[in-house]
């Protein structure tokens, strides 16, 4: 399986990528976690991209695509693997295809977890409020980051959508409600 989940921050995509990934022994690719280890690690890159995720600003296209293109030349992704926060822009979903079809492969399932905006930022809140340690999870940073989704990442899911590659699963409801509709889905 090769599996994109969209969706506004907060929609619960990390949450229910752990699941299915273990459920499907696939890796779960986050790339919001990649740079997160990365500023932890204090790595180049971290250095390079704290100050966007700080701001819940994008990284730029050009770092992102070359990350993603390394991450998956790795062996573990052979049997497929499941993105979580990529593409987020309409380059890195052409960038996604392209890499694809270089490798005669498709993506099976693409799948947009839907919640409605008031719903999203109570629940960041809530996780930075628990001590998430996430710089991003503050209701100013939160607000900016669905602004930068409904300005860049919106055209992405239109884009599946009008090749009509999308499944759009309703992400209300308890976490064990909306991991059933996405087995539905699956199976
Ligand atoms: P990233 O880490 O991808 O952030 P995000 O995915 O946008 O936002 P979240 O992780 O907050 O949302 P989520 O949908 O994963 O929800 P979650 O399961 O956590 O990106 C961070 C930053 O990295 C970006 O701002 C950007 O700067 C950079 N970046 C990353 N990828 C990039 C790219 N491709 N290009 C450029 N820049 C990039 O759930 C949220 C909360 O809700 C949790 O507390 C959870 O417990 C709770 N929850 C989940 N499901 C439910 C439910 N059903 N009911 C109640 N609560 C729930
Ligand atoms: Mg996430």
């Amino acid at each position: 399986m090769r599996i994109v989940l969209l969706g506004p921050p907060g929609a619960g995509k990390g949450t229910q990528a752990v699941m299915l990934a273990a459920a499907n022994k696939i890796p779960h690719i986050s790339t919001g976690e990649m740079l997160r280890q990365a500023v932890q690690e204090g790595s180049a890159l971290g250095k390079q991209v704290k100050a966007v995720l700080d701001r819940g600003d994008l990284v730029s296209d050009e770092v992102m695509i070359a990350l993603l293109r390394e991450r998956m030349s790795k062996q573990d992704c052979a049997p497929g693997f499941l993105l979580d926060g990529f593409p987020r822009t309409l380059p890195q979903a052409q960038a996604l295809d392209r890499m694809l079809k270089e490798l005669s492969k498709e993506l099976t399932h693409v799948i947009e977890i839907a919640v409605p905006e008031r719903v999203l930022i109570d629940r960041i809140k809530s996780r930075g409020a628990s001590g998430s340690g996430r710089s991003d999870d503050t209701e100013e940073v939160a607000s900016k980051r669905l602004k930068v989704f409904w300005e860049l990442t919106a055209p992405v899911i239109a884009y599946y959508r009008e090749a009509k590659r999308l499944i759009e699963v309703d992400g209300l409801g308890t976490i064990e409600e909306v991991a059933s509709r996405i087995h539905a889905v699956l199976s």
